[in-house]
């Protein structure tokens, strides 16, 4: 039997080229976003068996019951890939800007990561991928909310890892690190290293074969986040 996957955002960007790869790869996919026309377009698009779901995961109660009756609509699922997420450059601190992406990055994340991981547990196994980003190793000047709801995502995920090593459950949570990826959420900002986001896909396509537990998309942005890491407080507040 085919496997399963769920994309949730998967109507541009990463999430949309994600759908093409593991459409090519044989897979079952459930796709969704809040945009519908386009969740259609897609399906319709794909060789390949298809199930969509209009949901906006900022809207916590209403997505966890979507959610919930989408995998019973799909049965087993194998791979839950969490790409919806929101950034802004808020250089005023407008404070509605910067709650709208905690509740789309942090609390639409943890609802879907919570729901998909129990899933797994009950069926005894599965693997839950999220895109988080290599804002998450330091604060941002332009986008607080954006590396900080980034830095949860990462720490969370790690959390969930913990979780079912402890209870020796065969549950894989892969963090997804990409630096710049050309997509709709990138236009207009002034970037280096961008991957094209089929490329993005494939990578991370790969990183999910291979069980990994962390990865940076494309490869070299792990220099980057070395850099990131190890650069004192006085030079990063420089640049
Ligand atoms: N592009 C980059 O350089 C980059 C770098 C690092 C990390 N990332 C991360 O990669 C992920 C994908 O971003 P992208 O670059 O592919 O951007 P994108 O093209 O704007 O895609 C974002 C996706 O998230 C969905 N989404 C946003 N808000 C949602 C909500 N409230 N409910 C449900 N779905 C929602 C969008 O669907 P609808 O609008 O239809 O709802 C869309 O499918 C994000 O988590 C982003 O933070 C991107």
């Amino acid at each position: 039997m085919s496997k399963s996957a769920i994309i949730i955002g998967a109507t541009s960007g990463i999430g949309k080229a994600l759908a093409e790869v593991l459409a090519g790869q044989g897979y079952r996919l459930g796709l969704t976003g809040r945009r519908l026309p386009l969740l259609q377009e897609i399906k319709e698009s794909l060789a390949a068996e298809v199930f969509i779901e209009q949901m906006d995961v900022a809207d916590v109660p209403e997505t966890e019951e979507k959610f919930k009756t989408l995998i019973e609509k799909m049965g087993p699922i194998d791979l839950v890939i969490i790409s919806a997420g929101i950034g802004h450059l808020n250089s005023k601190l407008d404070p509605s800007l910067e709650i709208k992406t905690i509740e789309t990055n942090v609390s639409g994340f943890v609802v879907i990561a919570d729901v998909a991981f129990m899933h797994f547990q009950t069926q005894g196994k599965g693997h839950l991928v999220g895109i988080s980003s290599i804002a998450a190793l330091r604060g941002s000047a332009l986008a607080p909310a954006y590396s900080a709801s980034k830095a949860f995502v990462s720490n969370y995920m790690e959390g969930l890892r913990l979780k079912a090593l402890k209870a020796n459950l065969d549950i894989t949570v892969t963090d997804v690190r990409p630096g710049f990826v050309d997509t709709p959420m990138t236009q207009g900002q002034s970037m280096f290293w961008v991957a094209p986001a089929e490329k993005a896909a494939v990578q991370i396509w790969q990183a999910i074969k291979a069980k990994k537990v962390c990865v940076y998309i494309t490869r070299r942005w792990r220099l980057i986040a070395w850099l990131m890491r190890i650069m004192p407080n006085w030079i990063y507040g420089k640049i």
